[in-house]
């Protein structure tokens, strides 16, 4: 899928660092759904969806769920865009699964976007590394390497005013093109065009920063309580005295935390869903008995919106962490890894953990493809 280059040798050389075009990466591949359908899904609440239109040399940009009348009167140039298609379609979380030689917990979602002849977002940045995978029809992709970050003034969305491209590249279905965070670039629509975007995490450290105090602030934990015997008469009772103020930042720094807190913290923030998604647990659940039968002919995988990851002693699924303690830890992980399982494991206590989750909605009996 990266040509002639080994993941290894993309890791090294491109990956963070430089783009890189490859030439029927998928060849065969025209797509995953048609415009019409993908339309259908800007409709639902359960999709991120944006429709970002120009019109008049101005840039507009509205945000999901559509209605239909939405598409109804649109400019020339418009682009409808999807996040989060791996969520709706089995297909799109089978396509993910191919960038698998970047660790999950670096992925964030398909995106599926759609645009008529000359459509497309104007030129901008991204922060992240995303591979920009063509499907339906053609786009013509610009890039530069320029540091110049001016803005169009009053946009609704971030479109660089200066950009003046270096290289480009007319994508057919099947090619992709990968571009590290903050390289600018612009798509245009060569007759109706549907563009992949496989679309890479990273949190700012202010981020990181604060979901950890947010998890440090639940699992803390302190003996004792301010104390001051050797309290001397103040001047000015309104004063909060240097004697408190040391005694406090006595405390504070007293706050401490270890690697199995990071470990923790990490793999709840990384697995929790996004705030809009929501899991359908089954209406009328099958006994534990028959689940145990079922998945022993079926295999299981993941529901498309869970997260499982994990670490070397614990586990985590859609926020919750759990240590592998007493668990069939060897299967938990290949399932973790691959998404799916062929098979049951041997162990009842595992077995019930999977069963749990089955009724919350996390897994599905029956393999990746089974359906
Ligand atoms: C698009 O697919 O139209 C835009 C994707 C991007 O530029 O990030
Ligand atoms: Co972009």
């Amino acid at each position: 899928m990266l040509g002639d280059i080994t993941p290894r040798d993309f890791l090294r050389d491109y990956w963070h660092k430089k783009p890189l075009i490859i030439r029927k990466a998928f060849p065969g591949f025209t797509g995953l759904m048609t415009p019409s359908e993908l339309i259908e899904l800007s409709l639902s609440e359960d999709a991120q969806s944006r429709l970002v239109t120009f019109d008049k040399e101005k840039w507009s940009l509205k945000e999901g769920p559509f209605e239909k009348r939405h598409f109804k009167k649109l400019p020339k140039s418009w682009t409808l865009l999807v996040q989060g298609v791996n969520h709706h379609l089995a297909s799109g979380g089978r396509l993910l699964k191919e960038f698998d030689f970047v660790p999950h917990a670096r992925l964030d979602d398909l995106m599926v976007s759609y645009a008529p002849d000359g459509g497309g977002v104007g030129p901008h940045y991204d922060s992240y590394d995303v591979f920009l995978l063509q499907g339906m029809g053609k786009r013509r992709w610009q890039i530069s390497s320029s540091a110049d970050r001016t803005l169009v003034p009053d946009a609704p969305l971030r479109i660089l005013s200066s950009f003046e491209p270096e290289e480009e590249w007319v994508l057919e279905s099947g090619d992709m093109l990968y571009l590290p965070p903050k390289y600018a670039h612009n798509g245009i629509a060569v007759g109706d065009s549907m563009t992949y975007s496989i679309g890479f995490r990273a949190p700012s450290n202010i981020e990181l920063a604060r979901e950890f105090l947010v998890y440090l602030q639940d699992h803390i934990e302190m003996e004792g309580m301010y104390e001051d015997p050797d309290l001397a008469l103040q001047d000015h009772p309104a004063e909060i005295g240097e004697s408190m103020l040391e005694k406090v930042s006595e405390v504070l720094l007293r706050i401490r935390w270890g690697k199995s807190d990071v470990e923790r913290f990490l793999g709840i923030y990384l697995s929790e869903p996004k705030p809009h998604l929501f899991f359908d647990p089954p209406d009328r659940p099958i006994s534990e008995k028959r689940f145990v039968e079922a998945m022993g002919k079926r295999g299981v995988r993941l529901d498309p919106k869970s997260q499982m990851l994990f670490t070397q002693d614990h586990l985590f699924i859609n926020g919750e962490a759990l240590s592998f303690v007493g668990l069939d830890e060897e299967y938990l992980k290949s399932f973790a890894d691959a998404r799916s399982s062929p098979a049951a494991s041997t162990d009842p206590e595992t077995m019930s953990l999977l069963y749990q989750w089955y009724r919350d909605g996390y897994i599905e009996i029956g393999e990746e493809g089974d359906d």
